[in-house]
């Protein structure tokens, strides 16, 4: 029987690592941010200078990248990145790389390692869609790009960065854009995913929702 899995799609900024860790918290399974992943090959591209635009270099990065998971840090080659990576610059250059076929191609296989019992919370754009087709439970996680935008506003001003909404608003817009239409695997609901639209909810809301839609896959 295969592990289950329930994959978190979604936009930039739509809640879903939130979601995700708790509802991996409430079911005590592991969780995956696979977002993390492209972070890490873009700051470790840019910290050596390599070009972005090279896919051999970048998938070298990808296919050898020295990352471990902590707890709650990521390091890169020994070093804390665990905000590092979560820098805006980070973030599009991810977004840039992202597009990269043989980057994808790389870090399919140590997506797929973290799946193990009794189950796996994988959030990102192709959880369901390439990564884990057979995931149990498929959710798309949406919010509208306004409210996307005030949450990543609040978020960078309680971490005490200043920002400009309309600034957020332009570069999650842009980051939207070349994520849904990138040729590999374009950020888009599963056909047989379930649709959450969380511009109304708080978390709490939203992970109950998830959870009721994971519990209602085994009703007759
Ligand atoms: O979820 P995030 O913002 O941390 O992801 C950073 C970038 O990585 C995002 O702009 C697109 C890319 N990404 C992807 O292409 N596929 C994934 N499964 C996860 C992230």
């Amino acid at each position: 029987m295969s592990i289950a899995l329930i994959a978190i799609d979604g936009p930039t900024a739509s809640g879903k690592g939130t979601v995700a860790q708790r509802v991996a918290q409430a079911l005590g399974w592991a969780y995956l941010d696979s977002g993390a992943l492209y972070r890490l090959c873009a700051l470790a591209a840019l910290r050596e200078g390599v070009d972005l635009e090279d896919e051999g270099a970048m998938a070298r990065i990808a296919a050898a990248l020295p990352v471990r998971f902590e707890a709650q840090r990521i390091e890169l080659a020994g070093q804390d990145v665990t905000e590092a990576i979560r820098d805006e610059a980070v973030g599009n250059a991810a977004s840039r790389i992202a597009a990269l076929p043989a980057v994808r191609a790389a870090l399919l296989g140590l997506q797929r390692a973290f799946r193990r019992p009794p189950g796996l919370v994988a959030d990102g754009r192709d959880m369901g869609t390439v990564v884990f087709p057979d995931a149990t439970l498929k959710v798309f996680l949406t919010a509208s790009a306004e409210s996307r935008a005030e949450r990543r506003h609040k978020q960078l001003i309680e971490k005490g960065f200043s920002a400009s909404i309309a600034d957020l608003l332009r570069d999650l817009r842009q980051r939207d854009e070349r994520d849904a239409n990138r040729a590999i695997a374009p950020l888009r609901p599963a056909q047989d995913a379930v649709v959450i639209d969380s511009t109304h909810l708080d978390i709490d809301q939203t992970v109950r929702q998830v959870l009721k839609a994971y519990h209602d896959c085994f009703r007759l």
